[in-house]
Order: C-alpha cells, then sequence, then structure tokens
C-alpha cells in the first residue's frame, strides 16, 4: 500500500516511521509512506497557508491553494509510480466519523491512500468538496493538528495488513479484534514473585483449558468493569 500523507510538519512523522511495527511493515514493502509538505505550494512570499475566516471569527483557516496543489503534485507522483486512478482520500479532523475496527480494515486494504492532516481552526470548505475525503475523528477530544491522529491511523490500519504482525494470528486476541469485542485481560511474565506480588496460580499451573477458561473469564471482567458498553450492544459500529 502506498501513503501519501500531507501535513505542515512532516518532520513529526520521522519518528513513528522509523520505529517499531512501521518500521518493520515499510522494510517488508507493506507499505510505502510519502510525506508531502503543503508549505511548499504556497505561492506568496509569506509562503501562507493559511488566512482569516470569511465573516470574521477566531483563528486562521487553511486556504485552498497549496493543499489543491500539493494534491495535485502527489497524484502525479502515484500515477508516476504506477498506482491506478486516485487514492482513497482521508482527512483528519475533530468533525470526521469516528475511527473503528471496521474502517481501519477497510483501509487496510485499500491499494492507495492519501491523509490530509489539518492546523489552525480547520479547513476551507472547498478543499472538503474539491477533494472529496472521507473525514475521520479518532475521539471526541480536539487535538492541536491532525499528525497525531494520522500516526493513530495509520498505526492501527497497518498492523490490520497480513504478514505486518509478528505472528500470523497476532491480532485475534487483540481488544476490538473482529471475533469478540472484549478487552485484554491481565498478563505476567517471569519473575515469579515481583516485589511481594505473586502470579495467579493457575498460570502456572500447565492445564491449559484452565488457562484457557481464566483468560476469558479475566476478560470478561474487565470488560465489565471497564467497557460495559462493549457488551450490551450500545456501541454502534458507525463505519
Ligand atoms: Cl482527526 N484531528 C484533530 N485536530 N483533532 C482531533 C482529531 C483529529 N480526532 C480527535 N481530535
Amino acid at each position: 500500500m502506498r501513503i501519501d500523507v500531507l501535513t505542515l510538519f512532516p518532520g513529526m512523522f520521522e519518528g513513528f516511521l522509523t520505529h517499531g511495527l512501521i518500521r518493520l511493515a515499510r522494510e517488508k514493502k507493506l507499505v510505502d509512506v510519502h510525506l508531502h509538505d503543503f508549505r511548499e505550494f504556497a505561492t506568496d512570499r509569506h509562503n501562507s497557508v493559511d488566512d482569516k475566516p470569511y465573516g470574521g471569527g477566531p483563528g486562521m483557516v487553511l486556504m485552498c491553494g497549496p493543499i489543491f496543489a500539493c494534491d495535485e503534485a502527489m497524484r502525479q507522483a502515484g500515477r508516476a509510480a504506477g498506482l491506478p486512478g486516485e487514492p482513497r482520500r482521508i482527512m483528519l479532523s475533530p468533525q470526521g466519523r469516528p475511527v473503528t475496527p471496521a474502517l481501519l480494515e477497510e483501509l487496510s486494504r485499500e491499494p492507495w491512500l492519501s491523509v490530509l492532516c489539518g492546523h489552525y481552526e480547520g479547513f476551507d470548505e472547498r478543499i472538503r468538496l474539491g477533494l472529496k475525503p472521507l473525514e475521520v475523528s479518532i475521539g471526541d477530544y480536539v487535538l492541536s493538528g491532525g499528525e497525531v491522529a494520522a500516526m493513530a491511523v495509520i498505526d492501527g490500519l497497518t498492523r490490520m495488513i497480513p504478514g505486518a504482525l509478528g505472528a500470523a494470528d497476532g491480532a485475534r486476541n487483540d481488544s476490538f479484534s473482529r471475533d469478540g469485542a472484549k478487552l485484554e485481560g491481565p498478563q505476567y511474565t517471569r519473575p515469579r514473585s515481583f516485589e511481594g506480588m505473586g502470579v495467579p496460580d493457575v498460570l502456572l499451573s500447565g492445564n491449559h483449558a484452565a488457562i484457557a477458561a481464566w483468560h476469558e473469564d479475566q476478560a470478561l471482567k474487565r470488560t465489565q468493569e471497564r467497557r460495559p458498553d462493549l457488551l450490551d450492544g450500545t456501541t454502534k459500529d458507525t463505519s
């Protein structure tokens, strides 16, 4: 999958792209990420990318010009690299539709994604109308920019690409995976005793059926305590 990121802060992605799962997925050629700074497409002598809102109001609004020009350059680069048609465009904003596991799964199957990160008070509405991105949000809180949300989305969809995780089915028991939207229960590793705290006997018993039942029960209890909405069916998957 090719992912083109349009951002004012490409440097924010450097650490993200060179560590952990994303780094490995890039090395395995499962994802090919390209960063574009849309300030490079500004046309005035101050390299402006934002301006005051028509009608007044607080803050600044991202202008059409640099983003449309950057999108066009990105599209040409993708075409030149052999990608067909158009990228599936994503725009990060607090007004977007909530990111869900089903949406990440769907995005993980796209050959070509572009991800537009906003700042300031938001985007000129004509960016939405012209580029027709799928607008997504990672939660009901406001971040100072779309970059951190873009990294969350890219991380979440990359680990759903077959082959991205170390173990073949490493994602299967994750919280929110397809078979059973439950939180994961507690886990333990060595040492057997740490500062007076032990390990539940069942985990040391060697009884695999009992261990599996314990994990299932713990996951259920934790979900009941922390996220009863996942069990009572009131969380709608809105994607
Ligand atoms: Cl996608 N962007 C911004 N700026 N804030 C957010 C968000 C996105 N999702 C939640 N808050």
